[in-house]
């Protein structure tokens, strides 16, 4: 089969288009035709080799060359066949899911059935593969580390990028009063994905406005913004979420009003989110496609920053 293959860390120049051998699928795994998969921020952090979380990025990309040679996280494609011990699916179902050490830049890749769940029947595979790692995290954000009561306030840090999009749609399910700060460009979007209001960050500085919020989420991570800057805009009880751990791994250990982790990508929460894809409470934003032959292209343009939504590989194209 073909596959995008990584021999050193580096440059999206390390990336090459080989022939590899098909995999096969342990007990717990189904093996997956990858129609389509995503760019996220762990692709780049695996490929450049960064060193992030305390060296914990290193040690599941490897110290001196890539443990995994295969990158992309997110899949959305048809099950083939499935290991022994599978119960949920079977050959044929169209499945999406994540998988923890990579492997979907690739014709065919093996997921352990716990990382899957039925693609939504309203989405194409490019906009579902645009789901599981971005959209998890928006979820375990909003919903698992923090309870957002109906009417309570939300500002969403970073409105317009993968996380963000689907984090204005899920703070959306829980409350109408939803704020989305992004970049000028991106402000039609947020608003057309629910925001009540939003604060175009390169003309309004929201710390510094006097409103005040009981949640504010961080979907920027990269030390952008911090809960010492937000506190004067948190409400009395009001908490700052963030999706960067490393920044305030200690931080929330002392004060309660911070919260950070990893998100992890279940089935649980891909079946929450598609039933909410398909009563048509949230969407994917898919900025860009690119075929596989052109991945190394796909993570330039993410790197570049800015997106509004996600980058796209079609595999099958
Ligand atoms: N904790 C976890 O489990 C987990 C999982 C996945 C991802 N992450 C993290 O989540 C973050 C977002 O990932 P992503 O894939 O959604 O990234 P992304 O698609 O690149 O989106 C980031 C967005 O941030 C906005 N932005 C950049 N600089 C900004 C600033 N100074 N102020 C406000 N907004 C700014 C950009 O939009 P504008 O054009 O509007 O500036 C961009 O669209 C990354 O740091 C990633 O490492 C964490």
């Amino acid at each position: 089969m073909k596959a995008v293959v990584y021999e050193k860390f580096g440059s999206a120049d390390v990336l090459e288009l080989k022939e590899v051998e098909k995999p096969t699928p342990k007990d717990y795994e189904l093996l997956v035709k990858v129609h389509a998969t995503s760019v996220n921020a762990l692709d780049i952090i695996f490929r450049s080799g960064a060193v992030l979380l305390f060296g914990l990025t290193k040690l599941m990309a490897g110290f001196k060359k890539p443990k995994v040679k295969i990158l992309g996280f997110d899949v959305s494609g048809e099950v083939e066949s499935v290991g022994k011990k599978v119960t949920k699916f079977k050959e044929g179902d169209l499945i999406y899911g994540a998988l923890k050490k990579a492997g979907a830049n690739a014709e065919y890749v093996c997921i352990p059935e716990k990382n899957a769940a039925i693609k939504p029947a309203n989405m194409s595979h490019e906009e579902a593969a645009a789901v599981p790692d971005t959209g998890c995290t928006a979820l375990h954000g909003l919903r698992d580390k923090v309870t957002i009561q109906e009417g309570e306030r939300v500002l969403i840090y970073g409105a317009s990028g993968g996380v963000g999009t689907y984090a204005i749609q899920i703070a959306r399910l829980f409350t109408p009063e939803v704020t989305a700060v992004c970049s000028t460009d991106k402000v039609s979007n947020a608003q057309s994905l629910g925001a009540k209001e939003v604060i175009d960050y390169t003309k309004e500085d929201f710390t510094k406005n006097g409103q005040t919020y009981d949640i504010i989420f961080d979907a920027v991570g990269r030390k952008k913004i911090s809960y010492s800057k937000c506190k004067n805009s948190l409400n009395e009880n009001g908490i700052f979420v963030t999706v960067d751990l490393e920044s305030v791994a200690f931080k929330q250990i002392r004060n309660k009003r911070i919260k950070s982790y990893m998100a992890p990508v279940t089935t649980e929460k891909l079946d929450f989110l598609r039933e909410q894809i398909e009563a048509g409470k949230i969407k994917s934003i898919v900025e860009k496609v690119f075929p596989l032959r052109q991945l190394a292209d796909a993570h330039r343009y993410y790197e570049k920053g800015h997106l509004k939504g996600k980058v796209v590989i079609n595999v099958q194209d």
